[in-house]
């Protein structure tokens, strides 16, 4: 079923076999899969009979053997947003929504289920990831319905929704001192001398993959069709460029045609290095010391920014990097007019996409498609009191009277 062949050097093209090897030892560039595409013999009707989750598109994907997890992860909801559409000005607006993704609620399910499943093939006994917090939850997860042991690492300062998100798995937490780029050092050295199996590490090449089945899901979901523009939040850069990659790949089996549609890249102003090298024309980001509320994306040295930077000019994108108080708003924004409670990640998105629409960089009159990768009520601290407050009321029917007549007044 697998047309995997080995992996191949993204900058200098060297190959290598299939195995947790992650840089290429010529160029130090990073490894992805490379697929016998003219042997993959893959119709619409034939996806559309499969389960709907992300092995839907498994002749894609990186595995030789059976999927081992992610039976209920992926193909989530690509919402067409009226309310929404109409509040910002423009015509054809979704979301897709990966904060309802299984089992742990963000875009992450996509890309352990597949990292996962390798881990498994490749022989690793520990698995474990260097994360912000979503990563972790999603690896716990995984690792626990697998039964095979678990080690996230994690700084030392995430929201409690998101601790908690990993410890209900009961995994080892290992909270480190110091931000993501600080954890995501140790990682390397730690996968360097353990046989440990980090997903985004040393299982990266495949783990990465994962995330093209986001890109997949939309064609999928508009009826085989490219939208014209697409918007994703950057952190260390894997979403993006695998949204891309997985889009070329559906036009190269002959799934769909047309135009890539533009690509945007979303950060938060307080961590921003791949939307500063944008501005600057240059390309590669310069890192940065991340200071935002949104901190599952504050990731000041991504390891795929140059990809991220290639992407969006390749296409004709642009990126926007917007204010904490632009993300809060937004977040309750999706939530009041889509009923969608998102984490900050989604609020930027949401919130540079309307910068792009106000900024006339996005037309009014194209197709939009908002990828919304996180859940908010991992962070409910962000809108804590900000919101409605109860109006509170003993049990008497005549209070409630008084209660409703008062309001009458005021309307
Ligand atoms: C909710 C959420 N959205 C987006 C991202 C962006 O990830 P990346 O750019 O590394 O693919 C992350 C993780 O880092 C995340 O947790
Ligand atoms: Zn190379």
């Amino acid at each position: 079923m697998t047309a995997l062949i080995g992996l191949q050097c993204h900058l200098c093209k060297a190959s290598f076999p299939a195995e947790a090897t992650y840089v290429c030892e010529k160029c130090l560039g990073p490894l992805e899969p490379v697929y016998d595409y003219d042997s993959i013999r893959l119709t619409r009707e034939q996806i559309a009979q499969r389960p709907k989750n992300l092995w839907r598109y498994r002749e894609l994907l990186p595995i030789t053997g059976e999927p081992r997890t992610g039976f209920n992860s992926g193909f989530t909801p690509l919402v067409r947003c009226i309310r929404l559409a109409e509040r910002l000005g423009v015509t054809e607006l979704y979301i897709k929504d990966d904060s309802v993704n299984h089992p742990t609620l963000s875009y992450k399910d996509r890309v352990v289920s597949v990292a996962a499943t390798r881990a498994v093939e490749l022989g690793f006994k520990v698995l474990a990831c260097a994360s912000t917090g979503n990563l972790a939850n999603s690896v716990a997860a995984h690792a626990a319905r697998l039964g095979i042991e678990c080690c996230v690492f994690i700084p030392d300062n995430l929201e409690a929704g998101k601790l908690l998100g990993s410890a209900i798995f009961n995994p080892t937490i290992l909270a480190i001192n110091g931000n993501y780029d600080d954890v995501n050092r140790l990682c390397t050295q730690v996968a360097d001398r353990y046989g440990w199996g980090f997903v985004n590490i040393n299982l990266r090449s495949y783990y990465a993959e994962g995330a093209k089945t986001m890109g997949f899901e939309i064609v999928e979901q508009l009826g085989w069709r490219y939208p014209k523009h697409l918007v994703s939040p950057v952190a260390g850069g894997t979403l993006l460029p695998r949204i891309v990659r997985g889009l070329r790949e559906l036009r190269r089996i002959g799934l769909v045609d047309g135009d890539l549609p533009r690509i945007y890249a979303a950060q938060a102003a307080g961590c921003s290095p791949v939307v500063n090298a944008l501005d600057a024309g240059v390309e590669y980001p310069e890192p940065v010391r991340p200071n935002t509320i949104a901190k599952s994306i504050a990731i000041g040295n991504p390891a795929d920014g140059y990809q991220v930077i290639q992407c969006v000019k390749e296409t004709g994108g642009a990126g926007a990097a917007v204010s904490d108080e632009a993300i809060v708003h937004a977040i309750q924004l999706l939530a009041e007019t889509e009923g969608i409670f998102t984490e900050p990640a989604g609020g930027t998105t949401l919130a540079a996409t309307i910068d792009l629409i106000k900024r006339g960089v996005i037309p009014r009159d194209e197709s939009i498609v908002v990828c919304v990768t996180g859940n908010g009520y991992k962070t409910a601290e962000v809108v804590a009191g900000k919101l409605t407050e109860p109006v509170k009321l003993s049990r008497a029917f005549k209070e409630f009277e008084a209660w409703h007549a008062s309001r009458e007044a005021v309307v």
